[in-house]
């Protein structure tokens, strides 16, 4: 794992969509694994204007959204569906036919979770998984005690995450109790997993996924154990790491970085 700091969160934001974008320029065909949430509201407008401005080409590249609510109408307001329309797909040159969102309304949950995996399998896998991180650890919805080789299925959410994630929906009432998620073992079978982590209040979970012990408890520590994952962070959610100068040294001074040094903002 490598962790990158940024001075704020639009800085981190413009450093993971120029990763992004690096990936689908080197891989026209790329399997982008995709995440919602607020922290990604700011990812996604730099996509679009790289699309816009810099001839970045979605026209091949399919992708796979980590999770779903179950209970929402795919093109319900709340709906992940609707939140990746509004974000990216409608923004963009992306074929709408290769984006993928689990159904949360599918009749038989477990049928659709299994066809989810299936799929992602036949397109080859995800070779990059954008993720962020709940404040109770989770990555996708696998909140705490998910096993570490779970697969896609469906998670009670935690009173945690319901209260994190409840503003969002004008009517309070209507925030799900469950939802679809790709399991910690299937986003560890991704060839890269990009975490954005952004906000003083992500500070301590971010301190134990990085630096504590991996538990399925913080389900985000998982990925302590994958052979190429990148945590970008800014200075806030950083506040709390042991290693932050060593961190900012690899930034500087990596040659893998070195393109995106130049125009980190
Ligand atoms: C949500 C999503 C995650 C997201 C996380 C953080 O519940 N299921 O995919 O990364 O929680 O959300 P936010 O960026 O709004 O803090």
């Amino acid at each position: 794992m490598e962790v990158i700091i940024q001075k704020d969160e639009h800085a981190a934001a413009y450093l993971t969509a120029q990763v992004i974008a690096s990936a689908l320029r080197k891989k026209p065909h790329l399997v982008l694994g995709l995440a919602t949430g607020r922290t990604m509201a700011l990812v996604y407008p730099v996509l679009v204007d790289l699309y816009k401005n810099h001839g970045l080409d979605f026209s091949l590249c399919r992708t796979f959204n980590l999770d779903e609510y179950v209970g929402i109408p795919s093109d319900g307001k709340n709906s992940y569906r609707s939140y990746m329309k509004k974000n990216l797909f409608n923004k963009v040159n992306i074929d709408i036919r290769n984006t993928h969102v689990p159904h949360g309304m599918a009749e038989d949950l477990e049928e659709e979770c299994n066809r989810y995996d299936n799929l992602t399998q036949e397109c080859g896998g995800i070779d990059l998984q954008l993720l962020g991180i709940g404040r109770a650890g989770h990555i996708g919805f696998n909140e705490p005690l998910s096993a570490l080789k779970s697969r896609t299925r469906v998670k009670a959410l935690t009173p945690e995450t319901m209260e994190q994630n409840r503003p969002l929906f004008d009517n309070p009432d209507e925030m799900p109790r469950r939802a679809i998620t790709m399991g910690v073992g299937t986003i560890l079978e991704s060839k890269r997993c990009l975490m954005l982590v952004t906000g003083f209040k992500k500070a301590e979970i971010l301190k134990k996924a990085v630096e504590g012990p991996i538990t399925s408890m913080v389900t985000a520590s998982a990925l302590q154990l994958h052979p190429h994952c990148t945590v970008i962070c800014d200075e806030e959610a950083a506040e709390l790491l042991d290693g932050k100068n060593h961190y900012r040294w690899i930034f500087e001074n990596e040659p893998e970085w070195a393109q995106y040094r130049n125009s980190a903002k």
